[in-house]
């Protein structure tokens, strides 16, 4: 940042402005292929000035704690929020058992995850549990994120136990981050 003070970070604090959870309004406005009622309208506008900061941002950074092994249920309502058909998606049946297609593409994800207890990786002995990474790559075409290339995970485990585990294990994420910094101005082709 301090090396591209061209770099314009936008922050979206979903704790402190939570999104509204979904309600039938929403749901019917999103449909609607015609007219929007006012109710329906005034449902859309956070879903709206979500996406118009997705459709903005090349990079998109999420920092999430692990809350009864899935994502906090504010980050569950922005996904909620930008999930919108002909918006983010669109859908065709004639497209086969794969219906949905991601109408944004070339975005950037990273997510930071932090979690009390540990082992949550693929081949974890709590992988079973772990409904916060895979939930977020679930969703991530909606943000226009190829997985293959453009994913990148960060975690830190074992807060709880606050031992040696746990400084390592931030210990790694930190060191992990200058890589992933430099990917992302590499992909936005700016020299690192
Ligand atoms: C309400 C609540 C639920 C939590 N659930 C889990 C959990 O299911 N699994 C886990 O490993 N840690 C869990 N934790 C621990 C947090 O993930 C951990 O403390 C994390 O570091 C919190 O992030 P923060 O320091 O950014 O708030 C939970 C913490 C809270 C407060």
């Amino acid at each position: 940042m301090e090396a591209h003070p061209e770099t314009i970070v936008e922050e979206v604090d979903l704790i402190q402005d939570p999104p509204p959870l979904m309600q039938p309004e929403w749901i019917a406005g999103a449909f609607n292929k015609g007219e929007l009622s006012e109710a329906q309208r005034k449902a859309l506008e956070p879903s709206d000035r979500y996406i118009a900061q997705l459709e903005w941002a090349d990079v998109i950074l999420i920092g999430a704690p692990m809350y009864n092994y899935g994502m906090p249920a504010a980050l569950k309502a922005w996904f909620d929020q930008i999930a919108r058909i002909n918006k983010t998606f669109s859908f065709d049946l004639s497209r086969g058992d794969e219906p949905i297609a991601p109408i944004l593409k070339g975005k950037q994800l990273v997510l930071m995850t932090s979690s009390g207890e540990f082992d949550f990786q693929e081949g974890g002995s709590r992988e079973a549990r772990n409904h916060l990474t895979p939930h977020v790559r679930a969703c991530a075409h909606y943000l226009g994120v190829d997985l293959e290339v453009d994913f990148h995970h960060v975690g830190i485990e074992y807060q709880e136990f606050k031992d040696e585990r746990h400084e390592a294990s931030k210990k790694r994420a930190f060191e992990a981050l200058p890589g992933i910094v430099k990917h992302l101005y590499e992909q936005s082709g700016v020299q690192v």
